[in-house]
């Protein structure tokens, strides 16, 4: 069986299929008011392979002048991010066992050969609150590790409609995503992986 590291947790299964369509009718309304852009790492500028935009009131932007951050406006349009859907409201109060709202919904589009290098969450102002990751669309391998960078990682798949969990002693595991495996869910009629996840960014 596999071990995850403490505070981590993978729920299989979370949401169901007619949930997990009304959550990309969701995404595709914030996607119209919030393009997905091009992140680029910090110093270098170098493009990573996702494509990101936001919800909430705040959202994680990153490029090569300014680096990781949270900031209330799109980076691109300079518009204020959509609100957070009533939908994962919801997700956050039935998982997170955190008694204050999210402020920062993150979406991850990856095409087929997009991946995410292993790293932590580690912009926020506040630890307390797990973060909450909602995968959507094609499986994924996903990769796991311990709060120090070169310490034991475990893989395993996340299917669409699954939830991970990174909270308490397992907050600042770091993790990413090693690569998505083609055409393993109908849900986006173009292919691909959509991840979202919650976080608590500021202390209450
Ligand atoms: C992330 O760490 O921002 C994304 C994780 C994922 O895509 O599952
Ligand atoms: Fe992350």
């Amino acid at each position: 069986m596999l071990v995850l590291p403490k505070g981590v947790r993978h729920i299989p299964a979370a949401l169901s299929t007619d949930a997990q369509h009304a959550l990309v009718d969701e995404i595709r309304a914030i996607v119209a008011r919030a393009p997905l852009y091009i992140p680029a790492m910090p110093r270098t500028g170098k493009e990573m392979s996702v494509r990101m935009t936001n919800c909430g009131s705040l959202g994680w932007v990153t490029d090569k002048e300014r680096g990781y951050r949270y900031q209330p406006e799109h980076p691109v349009t300079g518009a204020p991010w959509p609100p957070i859907p009533a939908s994962l409201m919801e997700i956050w109060e039935t998982y997170s066992g955190y008694p204050h709202p999210p402020e920062a919904c993150l979406v991850n589009f990856y095409a087929g050969s997009a991946k995410m290098g292993l790293h932590q969450d580690r912009d926020e102002a506040n630890f307390d609150a797990p973060v909450v990751s909602i995968s959507l669309g094609d499986t994924c391998l996903f990769r796991v590790g311990e709060t120090t960078r070169g310490g034991r990682t475990v893989s395993f798949k996340l299917d669409s409609g699954d939830i991970v969990m990174l909270g308490g002693e397992g907050r600042l595991c770091f993790h990413g995503v090693d690569r998505i495996y083609p055409a393993t869910s109908a849900l986006l009629k173009n292919g691909g992986r959509i991840n979202l996840t919650l976080r608590r960014v500021t202390k209450p």
